[in-house]
């Protein structure tokens, strides 16, 4: 019996008004983009402490900067895979509806999502050290590095780095939902880092159906109700009963999964 046959999730999301999703970097891996701590991922190549903290950018912007610019010319020849697009329709047919991502790729904007929080930030924006401001940036390559405000001033990117607090709207709005949602959706996170790796403990603690997709087990997978390993891109579509492809509804009627979602 493969996941969908076992699964309760569609039951459960027909009757449930409240959902969230929380993905994590093996939801892009699919598209090419590189995992964090998998076998090939980019803290087992790279230090942390060389690129992605503050101090860091202080100690050697350019060597900062030549990394991000690397990333982001590796992520525009990316596109959205199935499973973003699983989430992207679950959005549109969920009452109530938040995804909170750790991911900084953009690739589920990409696939239509709307209703989200970016927890660690964007690396197509850039943030203006004096000015504090942040503007879109796609220019690949980047035609300076490091890049500069009109002002003058060092830009960074608009992420979140190691030992620096989340964006507060976007902590406040994750937490929340968390709190009153009825189905908590994780997929492909290590659910280590903090605070992301809380928000399906605590919608669990309170009543919510959690189902983890992830291609291994992780500290998540005891206290979620449901657990498949696999590809994202594979199962969550069949999960919601979509055709992987392009997650199109295979014979799931637009009424299922109850009408056009809200904020949760
Ligand atoms: N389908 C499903 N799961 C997958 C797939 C896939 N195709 N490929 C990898 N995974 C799983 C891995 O098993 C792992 O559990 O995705 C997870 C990726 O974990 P990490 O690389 O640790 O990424 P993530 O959980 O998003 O990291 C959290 O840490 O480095 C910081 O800020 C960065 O947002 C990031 C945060």
């Amino acid at each position: 019996m493969n996941a969908s046959e076992t699964s309760r999730l569609r039951e459960r999301l027909n009757r449930a008004p409240r959902v969230a999703v929380l993905t994590g970097a093996g939801v892009s891996a699919e598209s090419g983009v590189p995992t964090f701590r998998g076998a090939d991922g980019l803290w087992r190549r790279y230090r942390a402490e060389d690129l992605a903290t503050p101090e860091a950018f202080r100690r050697d912007p350019r060597l900062v900067w030549e990394w991000y610019d690397w990333r982001r010319q590796l992520i525009a020849r990316c596109q959205p895979n199935s499973a973003h697009h699983a989430v992207a329709f679950l959005e549109r047919h969920a009452r109530e509806f938040l995804l909170i991502t750790q991911n900084v790729d953009g690739l589920h904007r990409l696939a239509g999502s709307l209703r989200m929080v970016e927890l660690h930030g964007n690396l197509w924006r850039v943030r203006c050290l004096e000015e504090g401001k942040t503007t879109e940036n796609l220019a690949v390559p980047l035609p300076a590095i490091p890049p500069r405000c009109d002002c003058g001033a060092l830009l960074r990117p608009d992420v979140v780095w190691f030992g620096e607090g989340l964006p507060p709207a976007a902590l406040r709005e994750a937490f929340d939902c968390a709190e009153r949602c009825d189905v908590f959706l994780v997929v492909g996170t290590s659910a280590v880092v903090q605070p992301a790796a809380s928000l399906p403990v605590i919608a669990r603690r309170r009543g919510a159906y959690v189902v983890e997709v992830n291609l291994e087990p992780t500290p998540l997978t005891p206290l979620a109700h449901e657990s498949h390993q696999g590809k994202a891109a594979e199962i969550l579509p069949a999960l919601l009963g979509l055709d992987s492809a392009f997650g199109d509804p295979l014979g799931v009627p637009h009424s299922t999964l109850a009408g056009p979602g809200r904020p949760c």
